[in-house]
């Protein structure tokens, strides 16, 4: 089976390059039936992107049925350049259509974070001009600046990136997101996840389902059923940094304001506000009399369930002993629309 095939129409700049595509509905796995009528558009095999005219809208409007056929025909009347992506298979992207299709899968719900190949993707991203009036190329962007004013205009730089926002591709069902400038484009938002003007989520990262994200989410980061990030906390990425422990936060856990991981988390952990456990933290394991039965480090204990994790106030020392009170959702704080 097929990885995708998607219809989107997107923005060039002055020399023909892409700098971004909108899909408006992806197929992730498509039947064998839409790879076939691919043909139609010059699809011979593999993973390609096609650019598209008229005629080969046309033809494959012809070749297609149902609302893929009916997205082939409106975009007949496009203004702005159109493109056929088919996927074979999930390899390392060659175009920039293609890294754009593999982040809109993920923001669709289609792919889990980790579930694609995006590796190379930073080559194949241009940087851009994110503006009131779309994505503009940088070299670009001081003629239109000086057009606009002369039109009497301004023309907004809202963001210079190479990922743009999540909620300009796909907005998904059941979410609530404060400040849409806060997700990028390859978030995985999970149905009935609040994330408010402090939570950020990075691509590749996101929520499984109901969470209350006020900290931030990096890249890779993934966060289980139930579990909420407390204001400004962090979760560290593998970005830079050297860092290579891939983090994630299980169901149910808390990691309080200002506090950070650097580690997985299991089911049902609490982070004391304030406290950043790195993997090489040392640790003292408490037992039920307060007593100490091992010092470990934070590492020997990622993706262990059950664990408070606090510094004590008066020796400074970072003790994790049993989480009796594991956090109960809020469920009208989590209410979503
Ligand atoms: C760590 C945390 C979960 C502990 O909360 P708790 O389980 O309700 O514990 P309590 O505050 O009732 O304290 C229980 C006992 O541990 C002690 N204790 C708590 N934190 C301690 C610390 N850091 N050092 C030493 N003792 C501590 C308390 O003094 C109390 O002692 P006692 O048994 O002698 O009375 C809480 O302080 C916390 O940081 N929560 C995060 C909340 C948050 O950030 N939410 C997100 C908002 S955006």
């Amino acid at each position: 089976m097929a990885l995708a095939f998607a219809i989107g129409v997107g923005t060039q700049n002055a020399k023909g390059e892409w700098l971004e595509v909108f899909y408006q509905k992806p197929v992730y796995q498509p039947e064998a039936g839409l790879v076939e009528a691919a043909k139609a558009a010059g699809y011979e095999g593999g993973n390609q992107a096609i650019a598209l005219d008229a005629g080969k809208l046309e033809a494959l409007a012809g070749a297609l049925s149902g609302e893929q056929a009916d997205l082939a025909a409106s975009l007949k009347d496009s203004k702005a350049p159109t493109v056929l992506v088919v996927l074979e298979s999930d390899e390392q992207a060659a175009s920039t259509p293609e890294v754009y299709l593999k982040l809109q899968l993920i923001s669709h719900r289609l792919v889990k974070p980790h579930g694609i190949d995006l590796t190379g993707i930073f080559g194949l991203l241009p940087n851009v001009a994110w503006t009131n009036q779309g994505a503009i190329d940088l070299a670009e962007l001081p003629q239109k600046q000086l057009e606009a004013r002369m039109n009497g205009e301004l023309l907004e730089v809202i963001s210079v990136d190479k990922f743009p926002k999540m909620t300009d591709y796909v907005a998904p069902s059941g979410v609530r997101i404060a400040d849409t400038a806060r997700v990028r484009l390859g978030a995985f938002v999970g149905e009935g996840t609040t994330i408010m003007h402090e939570g950020f989520i990075n691509f590749n990262a996101g929520t499984a389902g109901t969470s209350m994200i006020e900290g931030r989410i990096s890249a890779g980061v993934f966060v289980g059923e139930g579990s909420d990030l407390g204001g400004g906390c962090s979760t560290m990425g593998t970005l830079s940094g050297g860092g290579n422990i891939v983090i994630a936060v299980g169901e149910n856990s808390l990691i309080g304001a200002n506090a950070g991981i650097g580690i997985p988390l299991g089911d049902r952990c609490t982070v004391e506000s304030g406290l950043y456990i790195t993997a090489g933290t040392k640790v003292n394991v408490l037992d039920e009399n307060k007593e100490v039965v091992e010092v470990v480090k934070a590492r020997d204990l990622a993706n262990k369930a059950d664990l408070l994790f606090r510094r004590n106030s008066l020796s400074g020392a970072i003790e994790c002993v049993t989480n009796k009170t594991a956090i109960e959702l809020n469920h009208e704080l989590h209410a979503n629309n």
